[in-house]
């Protein structure tokens, strides 16, 4: 997720996009940069020290030049390139008299690339994103304005975007375009706006107005005009806004977990985009292993913190059903000191969101030191981890500000199932059929958490009758256990309740002891070959008086007539379940501790990386 601003006939057009980026740098950090049009040139300023670039831009504003008629501005949010300042946005055409900046994910961009090399274009960075710049140059050179030779490009993307363009052909004139990726357009006393999300613009202007899909704006200082993919003149759509600047920042939600909750299904789709085709056929850009590495490793160990270990337990499952490859899971700060018989055959797969937990980067390098190759599986491009390890599965869920993982967590588990199924075709465990199917499964996956989230209301009513609990027991067989790990988790994080999670046939090994009348128990009884011993499980601690939680596939009714309280969730395949069946999960929590006052995004005790041993 990236922060786009673009704005033109400002007195001071660096000072607001300056302003603008910083109220954008929640939607990425890893860099930024500016570029102002005007006096027949471009001049472009960009940085890639995390977190603290806009402060270099800054503090090179005062040799900018002035009395510039444009500008476009950026701050990232590595997809695809490292994290570093050739790889910041702006980015230019060979002849430097054209910029753009992009938030999204182009996914064409190869075959792009391929078609403009062969034309002469050179490329000056790694990303996707830079190819716009090169159609833009060339469909210029072809004679067409700026916001039409962006509706040509438009044309031939595929992927999501957002998209402003400067030229110093047209030096007071802004393009824009976007698919999926929000881009909001403004307008005040001679000034023409574009910016990512209505935080950017608010300071400024509240005469804003929504650009659609495949629609492409040209915006002057006293005008903007929007178009459609077919050239015809569109309708300009007021946005009408409700909130102030900090909610704003949250698009309008209470809070950064509720938002991220429901960026999930946005979150999965990136993170599968352009990685796993309907055919089956799968692409890891950056693992970087070769298939030979890949073809030598025997077993793979799955290692993380916290939530990140709790999806490790899926991907086990994945790895051993799908590719019929040895895997465990281990915490990471225990594996650290295991004294582990590891060896080149080993593959260790470190898993953390930040890509900076201390526990897991150390674990890590144990892992090396004894041998074995190494993946880190991360949402921070250019991570400590990331750097490490032999190669890199990327999440794509954009920043996670809320201290609770949710969509982080929801990308991990599908990053390790599409990983368990690209060394399944690796290894030829699966027929292809079985791979289409598998494929076409895991990109169902978004929408099946997307109908999940439309439940949300029902879950909170759940929350809201359970808000008083003081101990909780969940229960999970095989898959259902890391649900039932990560949901009592977010239990304890959230709204600080004694919550533990029990494998289910465990029970009855000593655990079902704790349980007496009034018991809270939250069984995750998710259609699969299982459930019979789950709802079995349940007989055992309702026999013993407890208040029995289930989260079962909608159309369930058997189980729900068991239940005193149902989380529905659609039906999904069993082993695709975990990352559907956590939504209810997440809810439950955030219900629970919004329902006594807590902070949700800031919970007492805890940090978003842990940095410590
Ligand atoms: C999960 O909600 C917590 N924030 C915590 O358990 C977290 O998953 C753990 O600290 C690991 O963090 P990482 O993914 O950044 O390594």
């Amino acid at each position: 997720m990236c922060g786009i601003i673009g704005v033109t006939g400002a007195a001071d057009p660096l000072q607001v996009m300056l302003d603008a980026l910083a109220l954008l740098e929640y939607r990425g950090y890893d860099s930024a940069g500016v570029v102002l049009v005007g006096d027949n040139r471009l001049w472009r300023k960009r940085d890639a020290v995390r977190g603290h670039s806009l402060e270099t831009l800054r503090h090179a504003a005062p040799g900018a030049p002035t009395h510039m008629s444009s500008g476009i501005g950026h701050t990232r949010w590595a997809t695809h390139g490292a994290a570093v300042e050739r790889n910041a946005h702006p980015h230019c055409d060979c002849t430097g008299r054209v910029a753009i900046v992009h938030n999204g994910i182009i996914e064409n961009y190869q075959e792009l690339w391929e078609k403009l090399a062969a034309e002469g274009h050179t490329r000056s960075s790694e990303t996707d994103s830079e190819v716009v710049a090169h159609l833009l140059e060339r469909e210029l050179a072809n004679g067409a304005g700026l916001a039409e030779a962006l509706r040509r490009c438009v044309a031939e993307l595929r992927g999501d975007f957002a998209l402003a363009a400067v030229s110093t052909h047209e030096p007071k004139v802004i393009a824009a375009a976007r698919r999926t990726s929000p881009l909001i357009l403004g307008q005040v006393d001679g000034i023409g706006l574009v910016a990512s999300d209505i935080a950017a613009l608010l300071g400024t202007t509240r005469t804003l107005y929504q650009l659609e899909d495949d629609e492409i704006a040209e915006v002057r200082p006293d005008s903007i005009s929007v178009v459609g993919l077919d050239g015809r003149d569109r309708e300009l759509k007021p946005l009408k806004v409700g909130w102030d600047l900090v909610a704003a920042r949250r698009d309008g939600y209470d809070d950064f977990m509720s938002k991220e909750i429901h960026e999930q299904p946005r979150a999965l789709a990136d993170t599968l985009m352009g990685r796993i085709h309907a055919d089956g056929t799968t692409e890891l850009e950056d693992l970087r292993l070769t298939e030979v590495e890949l073809d030598g490793i025997e077993r793979v160990v799955l290692i993380g913190c916290g939530s990140a270990f709790y999806a490790c337990l899926s991907g086990r499952i994945a790895l051993e059903h799908w590719a019929r490859m040895p895997a465990e899971v281990e915490i990471a700060s225990e594996f650290r000191y295991r004294d582990a018989v590891l060896g080149e055959q080993t593959l260790v797969v470190a898993v953390s969101q930040s890509g900076e937990t201390v526990d897991t980067f150390h674990a890590l390098r144990e892992a090396q030191r004894r041998g074995a190759k190494t993946i880190a599986l991360t949402n921070v491009v250019d991570s400590l981890l990331a750097r490490e390890a032999d190669g890199v599965l990327y999440t794509r869920a954009g920043p996670e500000i809320g201290v609770a993982s949710t969509k982080c967590h929801a990308t991990q588990i599908a990053l390790l199932q599409l990983f368990a199924l690209h060394l399944a075709r690796q290894r030829g465990t699966i027929e292809p059929e079985e791979g289409r199917d598998l494929a076409s499964r895991l990109l169902a996956l978004p929408g099946l958490v997307d109908r999940a989230i439309a439940r949300l209301d029902d879950y909170f009513s759940v929350a809201d009758r359970l808000a008083e609990v003081q101990d909780v027991y969940f229960l999970g067989r095989h898959v259902g256990y890391g649900v039932a790990l990560e949901g009592a988790l977010k239990l304890k994080e959230l709204a600080y309740v004694r919550a533990e999670a029990y494998p289910a046939g465990e029970m009855k090994h000593g655990p079902i002891a704790l349980i007496e009348e009034g018991a809270v128990v939250v069984a995750i009884a998710t259609r699969g070959r299982l459930l019979e011993k789950v709802m079995a499980n349940i007989a055992e601690v309702k026999a013993r008086g407890a208040t029995v939680v289930v989260v079962c596939d909608e159309y369930d009714e058997a189980t729900k007539a068991v239940a005193d309280h149902v989380l529905e969730i659609p039906a999904v395949p069993e082993l695709l379940s975990p990352a559907v069946a956590i939504v209810p999960l997440q809810a439950l929590a955030y219900g629970v501790a919004r329902a006594r006052g807590n902070d949700v995004d800031r919970p007492r005790n805890l940090a978003k990386v842990v940095t410590v041993e």
